[in-house]
Formats: C-alpha cells, structure tokens, sequence
C-alpha cells in the first residue's frame, strides 16, 4: 500500500461551539482554539478537523452556511483563521474545515436570489418545482429533521424546494454544472489558503433519485425516510469524482467523507488508491439498534455487538485503505457512554474501550473532551434540550405513543446535545470553558466526578494520560509495521466479554485484548506465542500474571493470561 503523509497521525475533532470562549460571551471560538493548540499538540492530535465557522444563522449549529467564503463572527475573522493556519503549521498540525456542500442555508445569497428569481441563474442552483394549489407535492420524502422534504418557496405560492435537512438548509442541485463550478472554486479557494483538506458532511446525499418520486410509506405520517432513495441512487461517483480531480488531488489535500451505508463494492472506489476520498468514518456500531419508528425503540448495543460491527467493517475494508475510527462525534452521544454499559463505566472500562477502538487498522480520531471520558449529561426536561434533530425524535416518539417520561429518556441517550456540551477545563466556575453564560450547560460531572483535565492532568492513572499513552504507542517507529500498515485479524471472536485481536505486521504482531466482563477471565494466547513485552494495560500487570503466561508455553501447551474484570493488554508477541 503506498504510504500517505496522515497513515502514522492521530486526528481530532473540534467542535469550536463548545471548545474554549476567549471572550467571555459564551460561545467559543476561533482564539479559543488557538490558545489550545500546545495542549492538543501535548495531547499528541496531528490532524484538527473543525466543525463550520463559516458565516451561518446556526439553524442546524453551523451546518447551514451563508457566506462559505467568511467566519461567523461570532467564532472570529479570517484574520483569526489565518493566525491559526500559521499556528497549526508552526507546531506540524493541519488544520480540515468541514465541506457542507450538500446544501446552504436559505440565508445564502444563492437562494435569495432563487426567490427572486426561480427561473434564473440561481433557481438553478436549487430543486425548485411548481406544484399548484390542491396538487401532491413532488415525492414523499421525509427530511432527516422531520416533516416532508419539500416547503414552499418563500414568496410564491406554488413553487416548492427540496431540502432533504432542516427547511432552512435547501439542497444544492449538484447536476447543474455551474453549481459545482462554484463549489470546486470555493475548495479550491480554502485549500489555497493553506488548509489541509476536508471532512466532507452528508455528501452522500448531493444525488437524487430523479425525476422526483414516491415510496411506500415507512410510518403513519404517510412518509418515506430519505435513506430509502439513497438505496436506489446511482451515480454519486461521478460527482465525487469530479470534484476529487478538480480540487483536492490538485492539493494533495486529506479528506473523510460522512458516509453511511456504502455498499461493500463501493468501498474501492471511496477509499482504495485514488477513491473520492482518502478516508472515510466507520458508523457501523454508530448506526447499531437504530430504529426508523423512533429513538424510544433504538436498541442498546452491547460489548459483543459493538466487537462484531467494527470487525465486520475491518474484514470489509481490509487492505483497501484506511477507515477512519471513532467511538462519538458532535451528532452522537458519549462513546463510553453508548458502549460502556450502565453500572461498569469508570476510568477502567473507558480506558478498555479506548485501546480496543484506537489500535484498529486505519485512522484514530479523537473527539474533543473524548480524552478525558467526557459522559452524555442528564436532562430533567425537554426545555434543556437545544438540538434539532433531538427535538423532532422526542415528538416522533410521543406520537409513536412513547410517554414523556419515555421519549426523554430516550432523548438523553441520543441525542446530539450530548457531545455537544463544553470542554471541562478545570474545576473552575463553568469548568472553565468560559468566564460569561455557556450556550450550553456545562456536564455537572466536571465537579461531581472530577471530569476535568486539570484533576486529569495531575493523576498519572486518569483517562487523559492513558490516551497520551496510546498515542505515542501508535506513533513509535517501532511498531509502526504492525500498530499502522499490519492486518487486524479478530482473535476469540467467538468469546461473550472478549474483544481481541491481532495487528500483524510483516516484522511484529501485537495482540490487544481486553475483558468487558466484571470478573476475571483466563485466555489462551495464540498458538506458538508468547509474550515478549507488556506494551500497555490499564491495570499493574504483576509478576505473577506474566509468569502464568510464560509457564504455559514452557509446558508445551498454549501460554494462557488471566485478565482482571475491564482489564486490557497490549502485548508484543
Ligand atoms: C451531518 C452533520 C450534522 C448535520 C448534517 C446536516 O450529518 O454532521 O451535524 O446536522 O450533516 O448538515
Ligand atoms: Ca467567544
């Protein structure tokens, strides 16, 4: 596999809302991010992807963009992105800016002038239809934040368009060429600038299934979710494609793109040598349990299911690129909070958790206060709750016939506000994240359990230096043969409470084995091996553990290890 300049780098996700406030109103920003470079610089993070500061009414918190070529205020200026571009650069860090380019907002100058003018140049732009007082409207699409896809355009009464998100982020129409014209020059014109690519939001969604039409409905709302056209739609690649050639190949740019539900088939052409992109995000255990009829229905995921999806998408992707893995992001809830049962989550198990998903093959992503075990916050009312999308799942659930007590709960395990509170700095007022009102509640935890990384940074066993840990294993030269570019092969699959595997290099094998169980539980090593080195555990291996292990391969039959309840190992073999 030829090897790109990000394979051996670990990448981070900055949601600038909620990161650090340089000025006291409460909302954080762009100097915020700048004052923390050396602390993710110290953390070990190579890659920082920032979600939107573009100009936007923060309808859908950024993902509806209304100048792409201009900072919100309310994060900075250019002035302020081009100071940490050079900041970044002068500690060896690259900074991603999210590419929303599925759609604008409807603050956009593109769609003002479409209502002006719907049949002109920037109508264009958009999917407008004419449908006349008492006609259906054009496909019984439902929109991924409720309610039909279509809503009249604002000042004619019978001419609809299409957005497939929020009614206040229409849908660029990606098969008007002057359109994508205008978004490789805005591509181009950041990569230019100085950034190091792209996450690319929701861009499987820029092909429709045309001309417009219905499906059966998938609830009583007599919709059909969007997803089931992505089903039938082809031809996305030739877009992607594009806009490869046309923008990031001509930069060397890095991009991961927002996928969902690729077909297998499909993964070479995403991400083997020359894909659309050079990584893309692993959602398979994101996805898990999830139930079209509503959040209060989504199942839970255990230990065991979580190990199965993200083996399946190793075997899946194997040789052919680099998937990007994650366990939370600014639309889920907590990692440790989702894969952690409840009861069993403490510093052991979100350490377990951190070093099964952070040494598979392909790209570790952090996500910001991730590194301190950051958890989902408890909400004692549906008024606390800011998001969009949580908003229409808890109405979807009472009318799905869900109680309140119910479809707050299930909010609470959900939704994206989760992920979304402040970084919990220090124990200090607000956790430190801003001297003014947070835009969000801060997690009470950063007091009551001394989730913050002040607590964190002074005690040599917190989560927080077990990340650094991990990182700078997955760094060392040593081991990059096998922690990097060697196979994952799934050892024990079969084992409830087990998640183990091998990376096997050409030069090293590295077994990571790690116990969900409470109690402890004794292993066979894999035949023929033993261990040369503990390279890293959660808990004090002792003599007496390792002894055990080396006796067995002495006696002629398999070394065996005895691991504590959560305990984790990597292992040189
Ligand atoms: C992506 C973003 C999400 C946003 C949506 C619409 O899924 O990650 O936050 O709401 O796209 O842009
Ligand atoms: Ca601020």
């Amino acid at each position: 596999m030829k090897k790109e300049w990000w394979h051996n780098k670990i990448a981070y996700q900055i949601y600038p809302k909620s990161f650090y406030d340089s000025n006291g109103d409460g909302i954080g920003d762009l100097q915020g991010i700048i004052a923390k470079l050396d602390y993710l610089k110290e953390l070990g993070a190579d890659i920082l992807w920032l979600s939107p500061i573009y100009v936007s009414p923060l309808a859908d918190q950024g993902y509806d963009i209304a100048d792409y070529y201009n900072i919100d205020p309310r994060f900075g200026t250019m002035e302020d992105m081009d100071q940490l571009l050079a900041e970044a650069r002068r500690r060896d860090m690259y900074i991603l800016m999210d590419l929303v380019v599925n759609h604008c907002s409807d603050e956009h100058e593109w769609f003002r002038k479409a209502c002006e003018d719907p049949d002109g140049r920037y109508g264009k732009f958009f999917y407008i239809e004419t449908v006349k007082p008492g006609e259906k409207l054009p496909c019984n699409w439902r929109s991924y934040f409720g309610g039909p896809v279509w809503d009249k355009l604002p000042g004619h009464e019978d001419k609809y368009y299409l957005h497939v998100f929020h009614k206040k982020q229409p849908d660029l129409n990606w098969e008007n060429p002057d359109l994508r014209e205008e978004v490789y020059r805005m591509i181009n014109w950041w990569l230019d600038r100085g950034l190091a690519g792209f996450r690319i939001d929701a861009i499987i969604n820029i092909k429709k299934v045309l001309p417009f039409r219905d499906y059966p409905a998938d609830r009583d709302d007599g919709l059909v979710s969007v997803t089931r056209m992505l089903h039938d739609q082809e031809g996305v690649g030739d877009f992607l494609g594009e806009m490869r050639d046309r923008t990031f190949k001509p930069h060397d740019a890095f991009t991961v793109g927002e996928v969902f539900n690729e077909k297998p088939e499909d993964i070479p052409d995403f991400i083997g040598p020359d894909g659309y992109f050079s990584s893309m995000y692993d959602f398979a255990a994101t996805v898990f349990g999830q139930s079209q009829l509503g959040w209060h229905l989504s199942e839970d995921i255990s230990p065991d299911d979580y190990r199965d999806c993200v083996f399946a998408t190793q075997e899946r992707v194997g040789r052919i690129g680099f998937i990007s893995n994650i366990i939370e992001n600014h639309d889920e809830p907590r990692g440790v909070s989702r894969y952690i049962p409840d009861g069993d989550r403490f510093t052991a198990s979100k350490k377990l958790l951190a070093a099964e998903y952070f040494l598979l093959r392909g790209l570790p992503w952090i996500y910001q206060g991730q590194e301190l075990g950051m958890e989902n916050i408890p909400f004692s009312s549906i008024e606390e709750v800011d998001d969009i999308a949580s908003l229409d799942a808890y109405a979807v659930s009472l009318e799905a016939g869900a109680s309140p007590k119910e479809a707050l709960l299930a909010v609470s395990k959900f939704s994206r506000d989760n992920a979304r509170t402040p970084f919990q700095w220090s124990a200090e007022a607000n956790a430190g994240f801003t001297t003014g009102t947070p835009w969000l509640r801060v997690n009470p935890n950063y007091l009551s359990q001394g989730i913050n990384l002040e607590a964190e940074r002074d005690d040599p066993d917190s989560l927080y230096h077990f990340y650094r840990k991990l990182i700078a294993l997955r760094k060392d030269p040593a081991f990059e043969d096998a922690l990097v570019y060697g196979d994952c092969i799934p050892y024990l699959a079969d084992q409830s409470g087990v998640m183990s595997y091998l990376r096997k290099g050409d030069a090293r094998t590295i077994l990571v084995m790690g116990n969900f169980d409470a109690d402890a539980r004794t292993l066979p090593l894999p035949e023929g091996t033993r261990i040369r080195e503990v390279l890293l555990s959660n808990f004090d291996c002792g003599k007496e553990q390792l002894t055990a292990a080396s006796q067995g391969a002495a006696a002629d039959r398999p070394a065996e290890i005895t691991l504590q309840g959560y305990q984790v190992v990597v292992l040189l073999l």
